[in-house]
């Protein structure tokens, strides 16, 4: 039975921090956020905003426009890293919200959980779910998967140039108008790494940037090795002995924990794909320097130990990405996805799909016809997961894909001072204030003192 994406909704909260803003009172170049990480506006949350009600906001969203009542949702389930109970499910808040829409007890019937691992739970959930429909058990009714998070970081830390949130709700279904999942080839690659984690009782990661990136790296082409292996023995894709993996792959979405990031890892996977192909004796010649080679052996440990290997490897790094046949893939395979990253920022769980969707829209608008293109996906989590999968653009893509524009998605955002932000940042506003109202949007009204009880409301 096929399984796909039928549909998909995003919620960006309406506040952001711009670049020049940020760089100036951090005293950090501005090239180096633009340029260097990608990233020119992050998206804040309000005092009267969380997780869960940015999750709710997209759900409502997709529900709304799809005209899709409760009874047609068979399981709901979050994928969030920016969880505030230890217990209880953050899907369950999110049900509590939309029965205020729907009528109570209207979703009684619908299961779910809350999963985490980083940023790539959301990739696992889609997982289980499009398993939870082609195994026939969806009786007709949609999965609603909804990645929702708040990338927070400690203030003067090197990570808080690269916050944002959002959420991202994706309807599934067996006869999706949007994407149908390759079958029997998703591929995994996990271990167990204190790259970026956040101990109970802590809002903020404690965090180890540049190990990060680079496991990033390392366990995405692990997971992309056991995907070739798949689509090979499974017959979905022949390449011939000249050929790599990612020649048949259309479009690439990467996890964005800030937008440069697809960008390096695509220089990464290519490098590892080409080297053994006809090809990479004529790349090197226009690099013009010979690839360093980590020594045996090559784990983490000692690349990160051996700093004139990794002054090497960058110089090698940026010399192949100067080079066309790089920069010609990088337009035609990635650019698109990039673009709302760089408006948002990192939204953890969400980055890659807000990617996907950056990607569909941006080629849509370059009036390039995306039925049958195969898109592949590279999921990272710290702590650490990676899942390589695919998927192809359906017939009826159009129905969904005209529909999207990211600019009126943002539109009317606000633009924080850097005293507010720090003041949102801190925790520092009474609880019952906020910047904006949130009119039409479901928004955080109380949460009591003595018991951590949360209020919701839908603002109408
Ligand atoms: N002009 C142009 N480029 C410049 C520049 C300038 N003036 N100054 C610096 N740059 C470039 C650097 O050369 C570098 O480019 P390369 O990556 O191509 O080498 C880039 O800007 C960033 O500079 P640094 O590496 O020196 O930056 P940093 O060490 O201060 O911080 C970071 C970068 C490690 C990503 C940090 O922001 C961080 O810790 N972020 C949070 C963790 C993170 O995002 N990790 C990503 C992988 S883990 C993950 O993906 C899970 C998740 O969502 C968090």
């Amino acid at each position: 039975m096929a399984a796909g994406i039928d549909d998909m909704s995003i919620y960006i909260p309406k506040l952001y921090v711009d670049t020049e803003d940020f760089a100036e009172a951090r005293d950090v170049d501005i090239d180096k956020m633009r340029k260097g990480l990608g990233i020119y506006q992050m998206a804040i949350v309000d005092n009267n905003q969380d997780p869960a009600c940015l999750a709710a906001n997209a759900a409502y969203k997709i529900m709304k426009r799809n005209d899709i009542q409760p009874k047609d949702v068979g399981r709901l389930y979050i994928s969030t890293e920016s969880s505030f109970d230890e217990s209880k499910a953050m899907n369950a808040y999110v049900v509590g919200m939309l029965e205020q829409v729907y009528g109570p007890d209207t979703f009684e019937h619908c299961g779910g959980v809350e999963t985490k691992f980083a940023c790539v739970s959301g990739s696992y959930a889609l997982y289980d779910n499009l398993n939870w429909i082609r195994a026939g058990e969806a009786d007709s009714q949609y999965a609603l998967v909804v990645v929702s998070d708040i990338a927070k970081y400690d203030l003067g830390s090197s990570g808080e140039m690269t916050q944002g949130a959002g959420a991202v709700a994706m309807l599934l279904n067996d006869e999706p108008r949007l994407l149908t999942f390759d079958r029997k080839v998703t591929a995994t690659s996990i271990s167990d790494e204190y790259d970026f984690y956040r101990p109970f009782g802590k809002d903020t990661p404690i965090v180890h940037g540049q190990y990060s990136n680079l496991l990033y790296l390392m366990q995405v082409r692990k997971a992309l090795e056991l995907y070739k292996t798949k689509v090979i023995s499974t017959g979905l894709i022949k390449p011939s002995p000249d050929e790599s993996i990612l020649d048949y792959i259309d479009y690439l979405n990467m996890h964005l924990p800030y937008s440069a990031m697809g960008r390096k890892a695509l220089a990464y996977l290519l490098r590892h794909e080409w080297r053994n192909l006809p090809r990479w004796g004529p790349m090197i010649e226009k690099i013009g320097m010979a690839e360093p080679i980590a020594k045996t052996p090559g784990t983490i440990e000692t690349i990160l130990a051996n700093p004139d290997f990794i002054k090497d490897d960058s110089k090698f790094n940026r010399l192949l990405m100067e080079t066309d046949e790089f920069n010609d893939m990088y337009e035609e395979k990635l650019s698109s996805s990039l673009i709302a990253s760089k408006m948002i920022g990192n939204l953890y769980t969400a980055s890659l799909y807000l990617g996907f969707r950056s990607s569909l829209e941006y080629e849509h608008k370059k009036g390039i016809d995306l039925a049958g293109k195969r898109i592949g996906f590279g999921s990272y989590g710290s702590g650490s997961s990676a899942m390589v999968f695919s998927g192809v653009i359906t017939e009826e893509y159009l129905d969904i894909v005209s529909h999207m524009e990211l600019e009126s998605d943002i539109a009317n955002r606000r633009r924080l001072t850097l005293e507010e932000y720090e003041m949102l940042h801190r925790g520092l506003m009474p609880a019952d204030e906020s910047l904006l109202s949130g009119k039409d949007e479901f928004i955080l009204t109380d949460v009591d003192k003595s018991n951590s009880e949360r209020r919701y409301a839908f603002n109408s």
